[in-house]
Protein backbone atom coordinates (compact mmCIF):
# COMPACT_ATOMS: atom_id res chain seq x y z
CA UNK A 1 0.00 0.00 0.00
CA UNK A 2 1.00 3.56 -0.91
CA UNK A 3 0.13 6.46 1.06
CA UNK A 4 -0.27 10.09 -0.69
CA UNK A 5 1.18 12.37 1.57
CA UNK A 6 0.05 10.84 4.35
CA UNK A 7 2.14 12.35 7.86
CA UNK A 8 2.84 15.28 6.12
CA UNK A 9 3.75 16.93 8.83
CA UNK A 10 4.39 20.43 7.06
CA UNK A 11 4.17 21.69 4.09
CA UNK A 12 6.88 23.58 3.05
CA UNK A 13 10.05 23.21 4.96
CA UNK A 14 10.30 24.89 8.31
CA UNK A 15 12.46 22.32 10.05
CA UNK A 16 12.35 19.71 12.86
CA UNK A 17 11.70 19.79 15.90
CA UNK A 18 13.95 16.84 16.86
CA UNK A 19 16.82 16.66 14.41
CA UNK A 20 19.97 17.80 13.76
CA UNK A 21 19.49 20.93 12.24
CA UNK A 22 18.94 23.62 14.14
CA UNK A 23 18.29 25.72 11.45
CA UNK A 24 16.87 23.01 8.82
CA UNK A 25 15.06 24.14 5.63
CA UNK A 26 14.65 27.77 5.43
CA UNK A 27 16.82 30.04 3.66
CA UNK A 28 18.79 30.26 0.18
CA UNK A 29 17.28 28.22 -2.69
CA UNK A 30 18.84 29.30 -6.15
CA UNK A 31 16.91 26.09 -7.69
CA UNK A 32 19.81 25.26 -9.72
CA UNK A 33 17.93 21.70 -11.25
CA UNK A 34 19.58 18.40 -12.30
CA UNK A 35 19.38 15.98 -15.13
CA UNK A 36 19.52 12.45 -14.69
CA UNK A 37 20.35 12.34 -19.07
CA UNK A 38 16.64 10.75 -19.76
CA UNK A 39 14.22 12.85 -22.25
CA UNK A 40 10.77 12.97 -21.00
CA UNK A 41 8.22 15.30 -21.67
CA UNK A 42 10.03 18.54 -20.08
CA UNK A 43 8.43 22.14 -20.87
CA UNK A 44 5.71 22.94 -19.04
CA UNK A 45 4.96 19.64 -17.22
CA UNK A 46 4.83 19.45 -13.49
CA UNK A 47 7.46 17.37 -11.47
CA UNK A 48 4.57 14.84 -10.98
CA UNK A 49 3.82 15.22 -14.64
CA UNK A 50 6.98 14.29 -16.03
CA UNK A 51 7.73 11.55 -13.75
CA UNK A 52 4.59 9.83 -14.16
CA UNK A 53 4.91 10.13 -17.78
CA UNK A 54 9.16 9.10 -17.23
CA UNK A 55 7.98 5.84 -15.65
CA UNK A 56 4.89 5.14 -17.93
CA UNK A 57 7.29 4.45 -20.41
CA UNK A 58 8.25 1.18 -19.60
CA UNK A 59 7.67 -1.77 -16.91
CA UNK A 60 10.33 -1.08 -15.46
CA UNK A 61 13.38 1.95 -15.59
CA UNK A 62 15.75 0.88 -12.88
CA UNK A 63 17.90 -2.27 -12.70
CA UNK A 64 16.30 -3.63 -8.92
CA UNK A 65 19.60 -3.20 -7.23
CA UNK A 66 20.38 -0.75 -4.48
CA UNK A 67 22.64 1.62 -5.33
CA UNK A 68 26.54 0.96 -4.93
CA UNK A 69 27.00 3.85 -2.73
CA UNK A 70 24.16 3.03 -0.51
CA UNK A 71 25.56 -0.54 -0.19
CA UNK A 72 29.13 0.76 0.49
CA UNK A 73 28.09 3.50 2.72
CA UNK A 74 25.54 2.13 4.77
CA UNK A 75 26.85 -1.74 4.88
CA UNK A 76 27.92 -1.42 8.88
CA UNK A 77 25.60 0.89 9.95
CA UNK A 78 23.24 -0.97 12.91
CA UNK A 79 20.12 -0.72 11.55
CA UNK A 80 17.32 1.70 12.60
CA UNK A 81 15.03 3.86 10.93
CA UNK A 82 15.28 5.16 7.45
CA UNK A 83 14.08 7.79 4.77
CA UNK A 84 14.92 7.04 1.42
CA UNK A 85 13.87 10.13 -0.40
CA UNK A 86 13.29 9.82 -4.38
CA UNK A 87 12.93 6.51 -3.91
CA UNK A 88 12.06 5.75 -7.57
CA UNK A 89 11.05 2.06 -7.89
CA UNK A 90 12.64 1.01 -4.58
CA UNK A 91 15.42 -0.98 -5.07
CA UNK A 92 17.47 0.65 -1.89
CA UNK A 93 14.32 0.84 0.43
CA UNK A 94 14.15 -2.79 -0.02
CA UNK A 95 17.90 -3.50 0.12
CA UNK A 96 17.62 -1.38 3.44
CA UNK A 97 14.27 -3.69 5.03
CA UNK A 98 15.95 -6.96 4.16
CA UNK A 99 19.40 -5.61 6.48
CA UNK A 100 16.76 -4.89 8.83
CA UNK A 101 16.06 -1.19 8.65
CA UNK A 102 12.51 0.31 8.95
CA UNK A 103 11.80 2.23 6.10
CA UNK A 104 9.71 5.24 5.33
CA UNK A 105 10.10 6.08 1.56
CA UNK A 106 8.86 8.81 -0.62
CA UNK A 107 8.61 9.85 -4.29
CA UNK A 108 6.33 12.29 -6.29
CA UNK A 109 5.19 9.46 -8.74
CA UNK A 110 2.00 7.15 -7.59
CA UNK A 111 3.28 5.00 -10.61
CA UNK A 112 6.84 4.19 -8.98
CA UNK A 113 5.36 4.05 -5.93
CA UNK A 114 2.95 1.35 -6.97
CA UNK A 115 5.58 -0.73 -8.65
CA UNK A 116 7.88 -0.23 -5.11
CA UNK A 117 5.29 -1.81 -3.29
CA UNK A 118 5.04 -4.71 -5.46
CA UNK A 119 8.60 -5.66 -5.49
CA UNK A 120 9.12 -4.66 -1.83
CA UNK A 121 6.03 -7.38 -1.72
CA UNK A 122 7.51 -9.92 -3.45
CA UNK A 123 11.06 -9.82 -1.58
CA UNK A 124 8.56 -10.22 1.35
CA UNK A 125 9.07 -6.53 3.41
CA UNK A 126 6.32 -5.42 2.73
CA UNK A 127 5.54 -4.67 6.15
CA UNK A 128 8.96 -2.68 6.84
CA UNK A 129 8.71 -0.33 4.24
CA UNK A 130 6.08 2.64 4.65
CA UNK A 131 5.78 3.99 0.80
CA UNK A 132 4.73 7.62 0.82
CA UNK A 133 3.76 10.10 -2.10
CA UNK A 134 5.28 13.29 -1.12
CA UNK A 135 6.27 16.29 -3.79
CA UNK A 136 9.32 17.14 -1.17
CA UNK A 137 9.13 20.58 -2.51
CA UNK A 138 5.89 20.95 -0.76
CA UNK A 139 5.49 18.69 2.27
CA UNK A 140 8.42 16.30 3.82
CA UNK A 141 7.79 13.01 5.74
CA UNK A 142 7.18 13.49 9.50
CA UNK A 143 9.60 11.92 11.72
CA UNK A 144 13.47 11.64 12.56
CA UNK A 145 15.86 9.02 11.18
CA UNK A 146 19.11 7.28 11.88
CA UNK A 147 19.46 7.40 8.04
CA UNK A 148 18.39 9.87 5.55
CA UNK A 149 19.40 8.66 2.03
CA UNK A 150 18.40 10.74 -1.33
CA UNK A 151 20.33 9.30 -4.42
CA UNK A 152 20.10 11.00 -7.67
CA UNK A 153 17.20 13.06 -6.47
CA UNK A 154 17.74 15.13 -9.94
CA UNK A 155 14.81 16.35 -12.23
CA UNK A 156 15.05 18.64 -14.86
CA UNK A 157 11.98 19.98 -13.76
CA UNK A 158 12.12 23.41 -13.15
CA UNK A 159 10.37 23.18 -9.80
CA UNK A 160 12.92 20.78 -7.72
CA UNK A 161 14.08 23.04 -4.91
CA UNK A 162 17.00 20.41 -4.42
CA UNK A 163 18.72 22.81 -1.91
CA UNK A 164 15.97 23.44 0.28
CA UNK A 165 15.06 19.78 0.21
CA UNK A 166 18.17 18.56 1.25
CA UNK A 167 18.47 21.26 4.07
CA UNK A 168 15.38 19.51 5.31
CA UNK A 169 16.74 16.45 4.94
CA UNK A 170 19.75 17.09 7.33
CA UNK A 171 16.97 18.29 9.69
CA UNK A 172 15.26 14.88 9.89
CA UNK A 173 18.63 13.17 10.78
CA UNK A 174 18.31 12.12 14.77
CA UNK A 175 21.60 13.16 16.76
CA UNK A 176 24.14 10.34 15.52
CA UNK A 177 22.25 9.51 12.54
CA UNK A 178 23.78 9.86 9.07
CA UNK A 179 22.81 11.69 5.95
CA UNK A 180 23.81 10.50 2.88
CA UNK A 181 23.43 11.81 -0.55
CA UNK A 182 24.63 10.84 -4.51
CA UNK A 183 24.47 12.75 -7.30
CA UNK A 184 25.52 12.39 -11.44
CA UNK A 185 29.04 14.55 -11.55
CA UNK A 186 28.36 14.63 -15.27
CA UNK A 187 26.70 12.69 -18.62
CA UNK A 188 28.08 9.06 -20.01
CA UNK A 189 30.74 10.04 -22.02
CA UNK A 190 29.77 10.09 -25.67
CA UNK A 191 25.75 10.62 -24.20
CA UNK A 192 24.68 14.00 -25.55
CA UNK A 193 23.66 15.96 -22.38
CA UNK A 194 19.65 17.05 -22.75
CA UNK A 195 19.86 19.64 -20.04
CA UNK A 196 23.38 21.58 -20.79
CA UNK A 197 21.90 24.38 -18.72
CA UNK A 198 21.36 22.30 -15.74
CA UNK A 199 24.34 22.84 -13.11
CA UNK A 200 25.13 19.57 -11.39
CA UNK A 201 26.47 20.05 -8.15
CA UNK A 202 29.83 18.93 -7.08
CA UNK A 203 29.57 17.34 -3.59
CA UNK A 204 31.96 20.61 -1.94
CA UNK A 205 28.55 22.65 -3.32
CA UNK A 206 26.18 20.23 -1.97
CA UNK A 207 27.75 20.48 1.43
CA UNK A 208 27.90 24.27 1.68
CA UNK A 209 24.57 24.64 0.41
CA UNK A 210 23.37 22.30 3.90
CA UNK A 211 24.72 25.15 6.34
CA UNK A 212 25.33 22.53 8.73
CA UNK A 213 25.91 24.62 11.71
CA UNK A 214 29.01 24.20 13.50
CA UNK A 215 30.55 21.67 15.25
CA UNK A 216 27.76 19.08 15.09
CA UNK A 217 28.10 17.16 11.76
CA UNK A 218 31.17 14.79 11.02
CA UNK A 219 32.19 14.83 7.00
CA UNK A 220 32.53 11.29 6.15
CA UNK A 221 32.94 11.02 2.48
CA UNK A 222 32.79 13.97 -0.03
CA UNK A 223 34.22 13.01 -3.47
CA UNK A 224 33.50 11.99 -6.75
CA UNK A 225 34.01 8.41 -7.90
CA UNK A 226 32.82 6.07 -11.33
CA UNK A 227 30.66 3.71 -11.57
CA UNK A 228 29.44 1.43 -14.18
CA UNK A 229 25.36 2.24 -14.53
CA UNK A 230 23.30 -0.97 -16.17
CA UNK A 231 19.43 0.13 -16.76
CA UNK A 232 17.52 -2.82 -18.10
CA UNK A 233 17.87 -2.82 -22.11
CA UNK A 234 20.25 -0.06 -22.19
CA UNK A 235 24.11 -1.07 -22.73
CA UNK A 236 26.32 -0.64 -19.41
CA UNK A 237 28.35 2.67 -19.56
CA UNK A 238 30.96 4.22 -17.28
CA UNK A 239 29.89 7.28 -15.45
CA UNK A 240 31.16 9.93 -12.82
CA UNK A 241 28.70 10.28 -9.58
CA UNK A 242 29.55 11.75 -6.59
CA UNK A 243 28.45 11.20 -2.72
CA UNK A 244 28.33 13.13 0.30
CA UNK A 245 28.11 11.34 4.29
CA UNK A 246 27.64 13.18 6.97
CA UNK A 247 26.62 12.26 10.32
CA UNK A 248 25.09 14.47 12.80
CA UNK A 249 27.16 14.23 16.39
CA UNK A 250 25.07 12.57 19.32
CA UNK A 251 24.10 15.09 21.46
C1 LIG B 1 16.89 9.82 -11.06
S1 LIG B 1 15.56 9.13 -10.17
C2 LIG B 1 16.38 8.22 -8.88
C3 LIG B 1 15.56 7.11 -8.30
C4 LIG B 1 16.25 6.29 -7.22
N1 LIG B 1 16.63 7.07 -6.08
C5 LIG B 1 17.45 5.58 -7.78
O1 LIG B 1 18.56 5.86 -7.37
O2 LIG B 1 17.25 4.73 -8.66
C6 LIG B 1 14.91 10.54 -9.33
C7 LIG B 1 13.67 10.23 -8.52
O3 LIG B 1 13.28 11.39 -7.82
C8 LIG B 1 11.88 11.50 -7.88
N2 LIG B 1 11.53 12.92 -7.72
C9 LIG B 1 11.76 13.93 -8.59
N3 LIG B 1 11.26 15.09 -8.12
C10 LIG B 1 10.70 14.81 -6.91
C11 LIG B 1 10.01 15.58 -5.93
N4 LIG B 1 9.79 16.90 -6.11
N5 LIG B 1 9.56 14.96 -4.82
C12 LIG B 1 9.77 13.63 -4.64
N6 LIG B 1 10.41 12.85 -5.53
C13 LIG B 1 10.87 13.42 -6.65
C14 LIG B 1 11.52 10.95 -9.24
O4 LIG B 1 10.19 10.52 -9.36
C15 LIG B 1 12.50 9.80 -9.38
O5 LIG B 1 11.96 8.59 -8.92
Amino acid sequence: MTTDQKHAHHDGHGGHGHGCHSHGGHGRDNRSHDSHGHEGPGGGATGQEFWEAFYAERDRIWSGNPNDVLVREVADLAPGRALDLGCGEGADAIWLARRGWRVTATDISALALERAAGHAAEAGVADRVDWQRHDLGASFPAGSYDLVSAHFLHSPNDDLPRETILRTAAAAVAPGGVLLIAGHAGFPPGEPNPHPDVHLPTPEEVLADLDLPEGRWEVLVCGEHERIQTRPGEEAVRRMDNALKVRCLPE
